[in-house]
Formats: structure tokens, sequence, C-alpha cells
């Protein structure tokens, strides 16, 4: 029998192929996102079998506690795994990184981090109860590459965007929430697909590419996965998830990243 798992922010690429790859191999999914019905990928997914979808603004307290409830209906023996995927990103749409900083307003990046920290501390404080009827007990926040504090440097940061500037406190999150929660055998770890393409979320590819060259072992003949290559090579570390990866922050090739 399959796990059952929680996935935010399931209405757009990575989340709405997460959704896709555990229902295939018969894993149950509630797939929570602000707008369900405007997502024709996720709709074609939903089944009413094991893929179910749960609409939440997961900033929101009244939301998440409607949310909760539903899940709860539909997994009343609680839930396996947490994937904390929703993000927001402002983009640097003409990557010219300093007029866009000076013009960009503060309350973009408030945004970003009322998604990224709060949404993600929302959804772990809310589903730890349900997390902990089960023994799996695995908590995914899904991070980027372009948060990395050791690696920032002027030919990147030009490109970086409000997304990876509230994933970087959420990668503290995830080591505070290890912290806590190790003690009763949780794994809450923070993960990269190591994509950052248009057609995926508005950014440009150059951005990432870039990015990834800096490091050593990402050299010009590095190809960025497909969105599909990616979730399967995060789902394979989901799967094989044990204590080591509590507080642990990886690619989706499982290599350790720079904080
Ligand atoms: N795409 C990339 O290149 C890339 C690279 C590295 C890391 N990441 C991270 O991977 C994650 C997914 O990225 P993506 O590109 O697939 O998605 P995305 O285009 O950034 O979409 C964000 C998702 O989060 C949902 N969402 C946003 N605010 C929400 C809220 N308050 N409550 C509930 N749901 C909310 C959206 O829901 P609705 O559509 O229903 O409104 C959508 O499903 C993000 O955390 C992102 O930062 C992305």
């Amino acid at each position: 029998m399959g796990l059952i798992y929680v996935v935010t922010g399931a209405s757009q690429i990575f989340g709405a192929e997460f959704v896709k790859q555990l229902s295939e191999r018969g894993d149950t999914v509630i797939a929570c996102t602000y707008h369900p019905d405007q997502s024709e990928q996720l709709k074609a997914l939903v089944n009413g079998k094991n893929v179910h979808a749960v609409a939440i603004d997961t900033t929101n307290l009244d939301s998440i506690e409607h949310a909760t409830e539903q899940i709860q209906q539909l997994a009343p023996d609680g839930i396996d795994v947490l994937i904390n995927n929703s993000g927001l990103l402002y983009n640097n749409e003409s990557n010219e990184s300093e007029r866009i900083y000076r013009d960009r307003p503060a309350s973009n990046y408030i945004e970003a981090f009322e998604t990224h920290i709060g949404g993600t501390f929302n959804m772990t404080h809310a589903l730890v109860p349900l997390l902990r009827n089960r023994t799996t007990r695995a908590i995914v926040n899904i991070s980027s590459i372009l948060t990395s504090m050791k690696e920032i440097k002027k030919e990147v940061s030009i490109y970086n965007n409000t997304s990876s500037d509230g994933e970087t406190p959420e990668n503290m999150l995830t080591r505070d929430f290890a912290i806590y929660l190790g003690d009763e055998d949780f794994v809450v770890f923070a993960m990269c697909p190591m994509i950052q393409e248009p057609s995926c979320s508005r950014i440009s590819s150059t951005a990432t590419n870039g990015w990834l060259k800096l490091s050593k072992k990402y050299d010009d003949d590095w190809i960025q996965p497909t969105p599909e290559q990616s979730i399967r090579g995060m789902l394979l570390i989901i799967d094989k998830h044990s204590k080591d990866l509590n507080g642990a922050y990886v690619s989706f090739e499982d290599e350790n990243l720079p904080w």
C-alpha cells in the first residue's frame, strides 16, 4: 500500500509533477494550492480516489484550519510526508539588477517572506499532529541553490529574485524544525530542484546556468534536468530518507549544497 503525501503549491510545474509521479505509482496525494480550480494540469490529475485537491492560503490561519479539517477527513489515520513546495516569485524581468533592486518595493519581499516562511511554518505546525500518527514523518521544504549565502556573488546576485530571498530564511526554518522534531524521529530537510527556466517559473535560465557553473561540478557541459527528471530524483531521496538527512540541504541528485 502506498503512502499519504500532502503537497503544497500543487498547481504549477513542480507541485503538479510531484502529484503526477506520486499518483502514478499508487501513493495518495492531497494536493494543496491557492487556486486548484485554475490549474488544468492539477484538475486533470484529481480523481477523488488517490488524488484530492484542497484549496488553501498557507499564509492565512483560518484557511489553514479549514484545510487541515479537510485533510484529516481524507486521511483519518494521519499522513506520511509533507512537501512544502508553495512559493512566490517576483522576478528580475530585465536582469538590470541595480535598477530593479532600487525599484522593487519592499512589500514584494514581505509577501515572499510570508509565503515561504509563514506558509511553510503554518503548514508544518498544522500537520505535525497528523504526521505523528504514522512512522514515516518526513517534511521536505523545496528550496533553491539561489538561496546559498556561501556562494552568493555579484555575477549571479544580479539575477536573484524575491523567491530566493524568501527561501534563504526558509532554510533556517528547516534547520529549526529538524532540531525541534528530530527527537521524535522526524526527518526535516531542504531540497533544490536545480532548475530555473522561463517555461518553469518566469526566470531567465541564464541566471541558474551562470550560478551553477560557478561551482566546480557544474561546468559548461552541464545540462539542467527537466522537471520530470528533477522530481523523480527528489522522490528517490524522499523514499530512502533516513535520520542522516535530518537538517540537510541537498540537490535532486542527493549532493549536499552550501547553506
Ligand atoms: N521554478 C523554478 O525554477 C524553481 C527553482 C528552484 C526552486 N523553486 C521553488 O520550487 C517551488 C515551486 O516552484 P514552481 O515554479 O513550480 O511554482 P510557482 O510557479 O512559483 O508557483 C507557486 C505555487 O505556490 C502556490 N502558492 C503561492 N502562494 C500560496 C499561498 N499563499 N497559499 C497556497 N499556495 C500558494 C501557487 O498556487 P496557485 O497557482 O494555486 O495560486 C503555486 O502552486 C517554489 O517554492 C519555488 O521557489 C523553483
